[in-house]
């Protein structure tokens, strides 16, 4: 069956991963080459450069809303409230290209990057116009969360109008300073393991016909099409859960899609986005690559603004070697195993992946029953029941044979945005459950889109939890799952988050 087949086992790929996204001290960017800019974290960005960002950044929330350059108007096209009840509406609008930003589809970080791209250009320029100088060299830093869990001090020190990178409208954890992106949700290991873009069936070796297939969490970069769980790995974690924490229990801004690009934090978090989209292609040992088979994924086109306030289109094509076709690169990450689409000449549509390509569907083999368990701030317990030949069938594939043991999560909805929830298998009875130990299976929480509020689903892949449980005697069936607030309650908290309709066990 496999064109190219997935390893099972990502140990030696996650360790990898580990490793890359382990801190480079003090890292600098070998050779950038001529012309290059280096965006930094922006915990390394002297006081002078840091009070530049932030005139810059004045200087565009100064500006009118209908200016293509001003700070409304940018968040808007990221995304734009159709009632006041998260950030005010903005008068005169929509005007063009607001709400246009891709969340759940194969184009989540191409349009992102795109995003990034003018919004730097517009910012750059508007620091040079602050501190006066037309030379002022200035490249938007990124937050890593992974090295730095609490929220870099010029965003919330000090916390008043005058600092134009603060808003009141955030997590009063990551507020205060206190570490609000836990290393379990910082977490990038699971989704930089990952050898696929695309949510594509084992071994298929493209993302043709790939729409159809349910489980985009397999892949890094999400799915074809956006319906349902099309949120691949990357967008899932750390992307989401980072809006999810950073937005906090109050329902600050950065956990609404609509208003999350007027906080100063999501151009920090999506450079750090962008940034671990390159370290994915570095890793692999040249297998991870872009979806250039698919003519829609490299020629699409979106709407933008430059600095000049003139719209700009731009394709994925445009946006796939940052250093030699947008002048930028993150410290300490080469831009290294990018394919142009020049280099892969015209693919066609079928990429040699024929979209009638039969693949297996997953076999679901327990479901529990329609639950509709709301998540608080106490532990919940599901169970899902599983006949002795599931049982047998789920130890043979987390065992010798091939494929995969999926969890998925199904029809949730948002009570209240900011909770993020451990997803944690057979726990032992009065045992407090640890994201480092073997019950551990991953995160949940959802970044709301108000606009597009379906039920959602999530999935994680169980294999190797299932098999070192098993080993530890901790196997059994009915599979119970227990979910367990990843932060701590804060005084004040609403008393449900997430309501849940089905959990169910596949092989696959
Ligand atoms: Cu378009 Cu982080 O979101």
């Amino acid at each position: 069956m496999g064109i190219r087949p997935i390893t099972r086992r990502l140990t030696a790929a996650v360790a990898l991963a580990a490793l890359a996204a382990a801190p480079a001290a003090a890292a600098v960017l070998p050779n950038p080459g001529p012309g290059v800019r280096v965006r930094k974290e922006i915990n390394s960005l002297t006081p002078l450069q840091i009070e530049a960002f932030r005139a810059g950044v004045a200087r565009m929330q100064a500006r009118p809303a209908s200016d293509p350059t001003s700070w409304l108007y940018q968040a808007n096209i990221h995304g734009y409230p159709l009632s006041s009840g998260i950030c005010p509406v903005t008068p005169g609008g929509p005007l063009p290209a607001w709400g246009t930003c891709t969340h759940g589809t194969f184009f989540f970080l191409p349009w992102h990057r795109m995003y990034l791209y003018f919004f730097e250009r517009i910012l750059r320029k508007a620091v040079r116009e602050a501190v006066g100088d037309p030379n002022y060299e200035f490249s938007l830093p990124y937050w890593d969360y992974q090295l730095h869990p609490d929220l870099p001090a010029p965003l919330r020190v000090p916390a008043q109008a005058s600092n134009a990178l603060y808003v009141q409208q955030r997590s009063v954890v990551c507020n205060a300073g206190l570490p609000c992106v836990p290393p379990p949700i910082s977490s990038s290991a699971v989704a930089l393991g990952l050898p696929e873009f695309c949510d594509c069936p084992m071994g298929a070796a493209s993302c043709i016909g790939c729409e159809r297939y349910p489980h985009s969490f397999l892949a890094f970069g999400s799915r074809q099409a956006g319906q349902g769980n099309g949120h691949g790995q990357l967008e899932f974690q750390p992307h989401d859960l980072v809006h999810v924490v950073v937005g906090g229990v109050q329902r600050g801004w950065m956990g609404y899609v609509e208003c999350a690009a007027r906080d100063p934090a999501f151009y920090l978090h999506h450079g750090n986005i962008d940034r671990l989209w390159q370290v994915w292609l570095n890793l692999g040992l040249g297998l991870h690559a872009n979806p250039l088979e698919n003519d829609d994924w490299k020629n699409r086109e979106f709407v933008f603004f430059d600095e000049n306030g003139q719209q700009v289109t731009m394709t994925g094509c445009d946006v796939l070697d940052t250093a030699a076709q947008l002048d930028y690169a993150y410290d300490g990450v080469p831009v290294q195993n990018v394919v142009r689409c020049e280099d892969v000449g015209g693919a066609g549509a079928d990429g040699g992946f024929g979209a009638a390509a039969a693949f297996e569907e997953p076999e679901i083999l327990g479901t529990s029953e329609p639950v509709a368990v709301e998540l608080g701030n106490t532990p919940v317990t599901v169970t899902v029941p599983l006949s002795e030949e599931a049982n047998q069938r789920i130890l043979a594939v987390a065992g010798p044979d091939p494929g995969r043991v999926l969890l998925d999560i199904a029809d949730i909805e948002v009570l209240n945005a900011g909770a993020v929830y451990g997803v944690y298998l057979e726990v032992p009875a009065g045992q407090t459950p640890d994201p480092q130990g073997p019950h551990f299976a991953g995160n949940l929480g959802i970044f709301v889109d108000l606009r597009h509020q379906h039920p959602q689903a999530r999935g994680y892949d169980i294999t190797e939890e299932v098999q070192a449980l098993y080993e530890r005697s901790r196997w059994s069936a009915p599979l119970s799952v227990t979910f367990v607030r990843a932060t701590g309650q804060e005084l004040g908290d609403p008393d449900r988050f997430l309501r849940i309709g089905r959990i169910s066990v596949s092989v696959h």
